[in-house]
């Protein structure tokens, strides 16, 4: 049979790249992580990758005139590794065209709020701050928005009085770690569905 091939984008700490390899390796997610790609050289996901033996590449953005240069780098390294789902896990630059109409519906990412709320940076912070009663994690296919694209599965997290950015970034983070793995498997296993920006899965 083969193997369901993965590529992972990552930028730092790599929690989310951590529970995918976990689920791999406890063999709930019938996949392999073909290429863990960064563009920050010192990332710790590319140290927990290195720890699995899986194979990382830095892909420079110093060394790329423009974003368009560096797209047509990491897309052409995707390419190479015939990847059949594009996971980003914390990967802090916006994919280009390129990219994306390259691996058009192959491309997922997670953000720590429930979409469309709170869309960008500090999501967990913009929520505090607007004074949510719930918040949560989702994971969406990636089109040339910001956090805008399909959303495939999302978890509700509850919001405390007492909650502060740390508090609230922590309890959706767990949910995260069940999350992006559950996904990928769904996607794996074809019972994703995407109709326009609907997605429907078959799971019963
Ligand atoms: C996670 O909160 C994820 O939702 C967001 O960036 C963070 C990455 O964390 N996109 P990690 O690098 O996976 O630990």
């Amino acid at each position: 049979m083969n193997t369901f091939k993965l590529a992972v984008l990552v930028s730092g700490r790599g929690s989310n790249l951590q529970a995918i390899i976990d689920s791999i390796e406890r063999e709930e997610l019938d996949a392999s992580i073909s290429i863990v790609i960064s563009n920050t050289r010192d990332a710790m996901a590319l140290q927990r990758a290195k720890e699995h033996e899986i194979k990382t590449i830095f892909i420079d953005p110093a060394k790329h005139i423009d974003s368009k240069d560096y797209d047509k780098a990491l897309t052409d390294k995707l390419k190479e590794y015939s990847i059949d789902l594009i996971c980003l896990a914390g990967y802090m630059r916006i994919l280009g065209e390129e990219v994306i109409q390259t691996f058009e519906k192959k491309i997922i990412n997670i953000h720590p709020s429930l979409l469309p709320a709170f869309p960008g940076l500090n999501a967990q912070k913009q929520a505090i701050e607007h004074g949510v009663k719930f918040s949560g994690c989702t994971v969406h296919f990636v089109d040339l928005g910001v956090d805008s694209g399909p959303i495939i599965l999302q978890t509700v997290v509850p919001v405390y009085d007492k909650d502060d950015e740390k508090s609230l970034s922590k309890r959706i983070l767990e949910q995260e770690h069940h999350l992006y793995p559950k996904a990928i498997k769904m996607i794996k296993e074809s019972k994703v569905n995407l109709n326009g920006r609907i997605v429907t899965s078959n799971t019963v």
